[in-house]
């Protein structure tokens, strides 16, 4: 991440809402009340980009980026995201062909988006994105399992299942999504909420461009016991795999939001 602020005097109004917005401090006025770094502030800056966000002018630019390029905040039918919500469901059956490729350029946008702890640098995302990848790492699943005398119950739950036809672990979805982190970048105590938080995101924006996930604790469980199962994801030295979620064309189709009871809330 290039961590650098300039400011055009021309636009700049000195309102010092760069200051305050900044989350460690490290802007100030100069004598000309131009905000800039103080000493040591591009060591400080998380490189959150409140700074650029609230400029009221546009005159403040962090690294390089030209605030014209960004996009109008906001949003205006929270009633349809509350709709998308309700609508979205696990789901165990895929139609057996690659998420087209603009469907995963879409994803991977997304993903610098959700929030982390201290904005911090330390997720990577392993995105299995055909069909055959996918297969590849699902024969080895299974050949593995099969060659194994006896595995933990999950295993042995899944190897059940296989010999009864049903893939429980990948529910032969054509793509998959593994989110890693790398506990020495993220912010202590954020180390498994980042991930979490950033496969929500995924989870939600992929049911609006018309895909389907399922959270997979079998998948997980499978992936840590089979550590060469893990290493086909090639997740780079340091970090460790948190999550996976399996991706696909929905072959289900549902045809109204289930009617949940109310979630367990006290209000204080
Ligand atoms: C963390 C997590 C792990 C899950 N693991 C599995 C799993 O291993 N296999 C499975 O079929 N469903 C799994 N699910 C899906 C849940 O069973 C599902 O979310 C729940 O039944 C509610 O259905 P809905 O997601 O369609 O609202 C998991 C969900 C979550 C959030």
């Amino acid at each position: 991440m290039i961590k650098s602020i300039t400011v055009d005097k021309e636009t700049c109004i000195h309102c010092g809402m760069c200051l305050q917005e900044c989350v460690v401090g490290c802007i100030a006025f100069d004598s000309e009340k131009i905000p800039g770094y103080i000493l040591d502030g591009d060591k400080m800056c998380v490189g959150c980009q409140h700074c650029f966000a609230v400029c009221p002018t546009g005159a403040l630019s962090f690294g390089g980026k030209n605030p014209a390029d960004s996009l109008k905040v906001g949003y205006d039918d929270s009633e349809e995201l509350l709709r998308l919500i309700k609508s979205r469901r696990s789901v165990r059956f895929f139609k057996q062909q690659d998420v087209p490729s603009e469907k995963i350029s879409m994803l991977t946008e997304m993903l610098a988006y959700p929030p982390k702890g201290g904005n911090a640098d330390s997720l990577h995302f392993t995105i299995v994105g055909t069909l055959e990848k996918m297969q590849a790492i699902k024969n080895f699943t299974y050949d593995t399992i099969q060659s194994m005398d006896k595995g933990s119950p999950v295993i042995e739950f899944c190897r059940e299942k296989f010999n009864k036809g049903i893939d429980f672990i990948y529910r032969s979805a054509p793509s998959m999504i593994a989110v890693s982190v790398d506990k020495s970048r993220a912010i202590p105590g954020c180390e498994n909420a980042d991930p979490i938080i950033a496969l929500s995101y995924l989870d939600l924006y992929a049911q609006s461009i018309g895909l389907g996930t399922l959270w997979s604790d079998c998948t997980l469980s499978v992936m840590n016991e089979l550590s060469k199962v893990k290493a086909m994801l090639k997740i780079p030295a340091g970090y460790e795999l948190n999550y996976t979620l399996l991706l696909g064309i929905p072959s289900v189709t549902y045809q109204r939001t289930v009617q949940r009871e109310a979630a367990n809330i006290q209000i204080l």
